[in-house]
């Protein structure tokens, strides 16, 4: 059985489908402060304002029509191609992957089109605009649904599973990440670490405060680089 492969996405990925990063000169959080909008003190502080931009950002997503690109393409093809396992590890909620055709993708930031609610923690797949008097349909609770969304601060979902996977992976991949998060700016440590024969490389559109950490680094736009590396993958030419 070839080795296993992770593969840990980033915001850069979904970049040339038309979704803003977070960090570039023209991200997300250039224009919005995300103490105020994405972590739990803003949420006890203003609902109304957190609900609101996640309501808004979800509209505009939705009316962009976004599709995956070449390089979520490659990731499926590779899944659907390569004889051993391949998980996807995405910090980014939006669900382009899936939509590529990759059926092995773990969340860790949450995703997108799903509510959560703080009193049950039930999770249900829902495009409605919440509000604070929305009111959960399992508890009843009334101002508790939140989107699905890992805020920082918080722990972010299947960490387990994720753990589990870097341990016996053979191949790690990074791809359109700034490695500026935690924790999963440290799986490529937890790599070398625990899996330490395994190969870790960087695929972005520049190099990242993480580059020494990888054994090989590949730079440019996801759309050329991905497709390419996945070709040397499965031609079985990637242990160099
Ligand atoms: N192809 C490849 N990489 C790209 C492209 C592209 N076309 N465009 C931008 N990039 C790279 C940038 O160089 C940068 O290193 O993608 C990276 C995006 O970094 P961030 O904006 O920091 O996004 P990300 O690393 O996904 O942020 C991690 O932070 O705000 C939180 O929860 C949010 O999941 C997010 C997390």
């Amino acid at each position: 059985m070839p080795p296993a492969i992770v593969i840990l996405t980033g915001a850069g990925i979904s970049k040339e489908s038309g979704i803003d990063t977070f960090r570039d000169k023209d991200g997300l959080w250039t224009k919005v402060d995300l103490e105020e909008v994405a972590t739990l003190d803003a949420w006890h502080r203003d609902k109304k304002k957190v609900l609101d931009f996640y309501n808004e950002t979800r509209k505009q997503f939705r009316a962009a029509h976004v599709e995956p690109n070449a390089a979520h393409r490659a990731l499926a093809h590779l899944e659907q191609q390569y004889l051993g396992e391949v998980t996807i590890v995405t910090q980014n909620i939006d669900t382009l992957h899936e939509a590529a055709g990759s059926r092995h993708v773990l969340h860790m930031h949450g995703r997108d089109g799903e509510v959560r609610c703080m009193n049950c923690d039930k999770v249900d797949e829902s495009d409605i605009d919440l509000t604070p008097q929305s009111v959960c349909p399992h508890c009843g609770s009334v101002g508790e649904l939140r989107p699905n969304i890992v805020w920082f601060g918080e722990m972010p979902q299947h960490m387990d599973e994720i753990h589990a996977a870097l341990e016996r992976c053979g191949l790690f991949l990074s791809i359109g990440t700034s490695g500026e998060v935690y924790p999963a700016a440290g799986f490529v440590l937890h790599v070398r670490r625990r899996a330490a024969r395994a190969r870790t490389v960087e695929l972005n559109l520049e190099a990242t405060g993480n580059q020494p950490l990888f054994h090989e680094h590949i730079y440019g736009p996801a759309t050329e680089v991905v497709p390419r590396y996945v070709e040397r993958v499965l031609a079985g030419r990637w242990q160099y």
